[in-house]
């Protein structure tokens, strides 16, 4: 029983290096590798019937099958994070991204799973390993 409070996730994937997304997509976006495809079924398998924080470049790469078994929830930077989990008493939240938004609900977050993918290439976007430590 969760006594209404909101437990907080942060789900992410990975490269080598840290990198996290390229031009607006995940950097590995179209690799063939079965790896890539097992971490996009995962994380849909993962946040099944939970709510997932996004903002709105990460958002709009949601596809929108679904939107029909999670509640996806655009958030921008006037919202305040404390006022924004405390809309969902009970329930599960993810923080899906982007960067932006793991730095300001790191604080909040009380598991954090990781993906380590054995992408190595160019990246605009980077996992930054000071969330796991913040507040
Ligand atoms: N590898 C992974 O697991 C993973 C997961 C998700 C995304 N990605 C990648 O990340 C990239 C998308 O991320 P992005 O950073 O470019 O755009 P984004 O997803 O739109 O996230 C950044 C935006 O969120 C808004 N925001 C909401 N709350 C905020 C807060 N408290 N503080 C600051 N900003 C806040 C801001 O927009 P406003 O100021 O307009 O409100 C900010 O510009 C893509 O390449 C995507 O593929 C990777």
């Amino acid at each position: 029983m969760n006594e209404g409070k909101t437990i907080v996730r942060a789900m992410c994937a990975i490269g080598r290096r840290g990198q996290l997304g390229l031009r607006g997509e995940l950097p590995w976006e179209g690799d063939p590798d079965p790896v890539y495809a097992a971490d996009a079924a995962r994380f849909f398998e993962a946040t099944r019937g939970h709510v997932l924080i996004a903002g709105p470049a990460t958002r709009a790469s949601i596809p929108a099958f679904a939107e029909a078994d999670r509640e996806v929830v655009e958030i921008r930077s006037r919202d305040v994070p404390a006022e924004v989990l405390a809309r969902f008493p009970g329930r599960v939240v993810y923080v899906c991204g982007g960067p932006a938004l793991w730095a300001s609900y790191a604080p909040w977050v009380q598991h954090w799973d990781i993906t380590r993918l054995p992408y190595d290439g160019a990246a605009d976007r980077w996992f930054d390993p000071a969330w796991l430590t913040a507040g």
